[in-house]
């Protein structure tokens, strides 16, 4: 059997990095290229790495679809998700949507039904539930080792650019020519924070998590750029979310699980842990990760697998991320906000908010509950 043929929609931005990776899965053997789209022009270094894979670069996502890709990645902004992938999964193929998979329920549940409808998988891009780090913190939860868990939070810490906000008319905003985008930072960048924390607390669609969240802003945006979210369940652990993307000194995001017996920390970008119990030393494990298109491939082959994150485990992020967009963001005081320009650009920062972020977390406090209070409150 010939191997499966698949498309891309969006090769800007993030869209990139899946064009690099079905390069790398097609010169494996596993894939075969039916092209790519995108509303900007494509480039002449694009055009001939189209060509070299035996692709076409169509003129819209509608054409791209009428040359019947088996598999349709979809790497466009949030509020074209729905549209894009409804269609791709009518026209027979699976789907791999970026995350967030929506930022409404109803579109989540739209995009949901189609791919039931149609018969096909939809797959939703948030890589770290493809990490075996996810699968060994799972185990070492239900296996007691760390104790009844008391607490599962995340923090994060970035530094994004003006440039950032300024590279698509999406970015910072609630809502765009009538479309919900939710560009926030605990629903876009720190998704996988909040989704992970979802996950490993087996929040599922049935729960509906009581949130609190305190979001704010330092520069002319809809949406928040640093904020803090708690979440909780009943019966499952709380969950404490705080992050930025004003960090003075940007640090790698994690997550934190806490039991009565030990925690684990969960660098998931890299798939590095963390586990320190009680009356044991601290060791470091390092773990590999599935591709979550290759994840995807393998299900299709295999109709006894199951998927790394379907997008009906999506419901309960869709869920707080709609709600997020109801919450006030407060603007950060001028005296507490910062100018820098080194390499990542022009950007604005929060004076010491790493530390009122791992402090947050670590207490389980909102910003407004630390003590002292962050200073920029
Ligand atoms: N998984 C991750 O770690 C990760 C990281 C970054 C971004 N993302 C996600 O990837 C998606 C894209 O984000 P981004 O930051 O790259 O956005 P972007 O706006 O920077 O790039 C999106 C690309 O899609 C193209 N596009 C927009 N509408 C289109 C249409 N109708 N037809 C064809 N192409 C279209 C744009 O021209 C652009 O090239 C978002 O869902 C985002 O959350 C995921």
């Amino acid at each position: 059997m010939s191997p499966p043929r698949v498309a891309l929609v969006g090769t800007g931005g993030y869209g990139a990095v899946h064009f690099d990776n079905i390069e790398r899965l097609v010169g494996a053997g596993g894939l075969r290229f039916a092209g790519c789209t995108d509303l900007r022009p494509p480039g002449p270094g694009l055009l001939q790495r189209v060509a070299g894979l035996g692709g076409t670069f169509f003129e819209d996502y509608e054409t791209l679809l009428k040359a019947a890709p088996d598999v349709v990645v979809v790497a466009t902004p949030p509020h074209r998700h729905r549209d894009m992938v409804c269609a791709a999964l009518a026209a027979g193929a699976h789907v791999l949507v970026e995350k967030p998979p929506a930022v409404e329920l109803a579109d989540l549940d739209a995009m949901t039904a189609a791919a039931t409808a149609a018969g096909r998988l939809c797959q939703v891009g948030f890589q770290s539930l493809g990490s075996a780090a996810l699968a060994r913190l799972r185990e070492l939860m239900d296996g007691g080792e760390l104790g009844e868990v008391t607490h599962i939070g995340a923090t994060g810490c970035w530094a994004r650019a003006d440039a950032y906000y300024a590279r698509a008319p999406w970015a910072g905003r609630r809502r765009l020519d009538g479309a919900a985008v939710n560009d926030g930072a605990l629903s876009n960048p720190f998704a996988h924070a909040v989704m992970n924390c979802l996950t490993l607390a087996g929040v599922g669609a049935a729960d509906r998590p009581r949130a609190e969240a305190e979001l704010y802003r330092t520069r002319p945006i809809e949406v928040e750029d640093t904020g803090c979210l708690r979440l909780a369940a009943p019966g499952r652990p709380p969950i404490t979310i705080a992050v930025t993307l004003c960090a003075e000194r940007p640090r790698p995001p994690y997550v934190l699980v806490t039991g009565e017996r030990g925690s684990a920390r969960w660098w998931y970008e890299t798939d590095v842990l963390e586990i320190a119990l009680a009356g044991r030393p601290a060791v470091t494990e390092r773990h590999a990760r599935v591709d979550l298109l290759e994840d995807l491939l393998r299900a299709i082959r295999d109709p006894r697998a199951s998927l790394a994150c379907p997008i009906e485990d999506t419901r309960p992020f869709v869920g707080v991320v709609e709600w997020l967009a109801d919450q006030p963001v407060r603007l950060v005081p001028p005296g507490a906000r910062r100018r820098h320009d080194d390499e990542s650009g022009p950007r604005n920062s929060i004076a010491g908010v790493e530390e009122d972020i791992e402090r947050a977390v670590a207490q389980s406090r909102r910003f407004s509950e630390l003590r002292p209070l962050p200073g920029w409150l």
